[in-house]
């Protein structure tokens, strides 16, 4: 079957104001999700992974001060296409309850205490699907069973303080799919969980995803994930796309020394097994540059073993490595990685 798109993001620029001047957390980010497709975005803490998805659905606040460039276009099940960018806010409101959903990482910040986690459910069943409202509470006990909750008849009489940190998650998830999302975004889901819980989640998120044909936009900095679920990687550093291809491809032969790093400092799973300790593992050395001190030239330089002088004489383009997959990096030494 031809891949069909179902949401393609375009030079994507983000700037926040800030009292220190502007900061660039996202600068010219592209990437495609098809339909019924796994995409993850990867990498270190502050790359701009969360702004990235952030601006997919414009969800800052006015005290963000962001502003945001470039194209995101969500392809319709009629094959029209809208650019999300420029679409007015009450239909971008739609597009968030029905057609794109986003679940983050802290399930306690986003579940409100007040109310057992069915009202929350049935809340949003009635807003996405006014058609169910009728059978809302059956669809409530549905979504819960659909997302593993054992005893869903009585558990959705429970308030979040009441469920474990797995079991808040998959609420989470079950609000999400409420809508029946064609793409869900899936920001850092598991990283509060313990790995076992971790591993239950991620393999609900390719079940879910697989049964309801949904594309999933999965965001980590932990790329031995990776490998179970997504098709395609999306490796980011310093508010930029330094490498990007299909899944295999990328873990078996990283063609960014930055991508390299990442691989190298990833637990290995009898580590995690063990439940050892994941700080002994080998760190990248340095860290990234603030996005209001990037150099000219390769971001990752500064902490590259490859880097030479013409990697900071002027900027690096995405370079295409083969036309299949998509395989690009940001590297002019990628022809000399082992
Ligand atoms: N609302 C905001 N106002 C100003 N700066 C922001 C805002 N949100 C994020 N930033 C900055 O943008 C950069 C990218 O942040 P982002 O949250 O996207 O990183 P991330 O890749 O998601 O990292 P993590 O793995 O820690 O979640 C960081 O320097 C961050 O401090
Ligand atoms: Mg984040």
């Amino acid at each position: 079957m031809e891949p069909a798109p179902l949401l393609e993001v375009r030079d994507l620029r983000t700037r926040f104001q800030t009292r220190r001047g502007v900061l660039r957390a996202v600068d010219g980010v592209a990437f495609a999700v098809d339909r019924g497709e796994t995409v993850a975005i990867v990498g270190e803490s502050g790359s701009g992974k969360s702004v990235t998805a952030m601006s997919i659905l414009r969800l800052f606040g006015r005290t963000d001060r962001a502003s945001i460039e470039g194209a995101i276009l969500l392809h319709g099940r009629d094959g029209g296409v809208r650019d999300l960018l420029t679409l007015p806010e009450p239909a971008l409101r739609d597009v968030r309850g029905r057609e794109i959903a986003v679940i983050f990482q802290d399930p306690s910040a986003s579940l409100n205490p007040v109310f057992t986690i069915g009202e929350q459910i049935r809340e949003a069943i009635r807003r996405h699907r006014p058609a169910e409202a009728a059978r809302a509470d059956a669809a409530a006990v549905e979504l819960l069973r659909d997302v593993g909750i054992a005893d869903p008849e009585r558990r959705v009489a429970a308030y979040p303080h009441q469920l474990s940190g797995g079991m808040r998650q998959r609420v989470m998830i079950a609000i999400a799919l409420a809508c029946q999302p064609r793409l869900l975004i899936a920001d850092e889901p598991t990283t509060a969980l313990d790995v076992t819980i971790q591993a239950q989640i991620m393999r609900l998120l390719a079940d879910l995803k697989a049964a309801r044909g949904m594309g999933l936009l999965f965001i980590t900095h932990d790329l031995a994930l990776v490998g179970e679920i997504a098709d395609r990687v999306v490796v980011m550093y310093a508010g930029q796309v330094v490498e990007t291809g299909r899944t295999a491809e990328i873990l078996a032969r990283p063609r960014h020394p930055y991508t390299r790093a990442l691989l190298e400092c990833r637990p290995e799973r009898h580590y995690r097994d063990e439940g050892e300790d994941e700080r002994l593992l080998r760190p990248i050395a340095g860290a990234p540059p603030r996005p209001s001190e990037v150099a000219p030239g390769c971001r990752f330089a500064p902490r590259c073993p490859m880097a030479e002088a013409r990697c900071t004489a002027a900027a690096i383009p995405l370079i295409e490595l083969a036309p299949a997959g998509g395989r690009a990096s940001r590297c002019i030494r990628w022809e000399d990685m082992p």
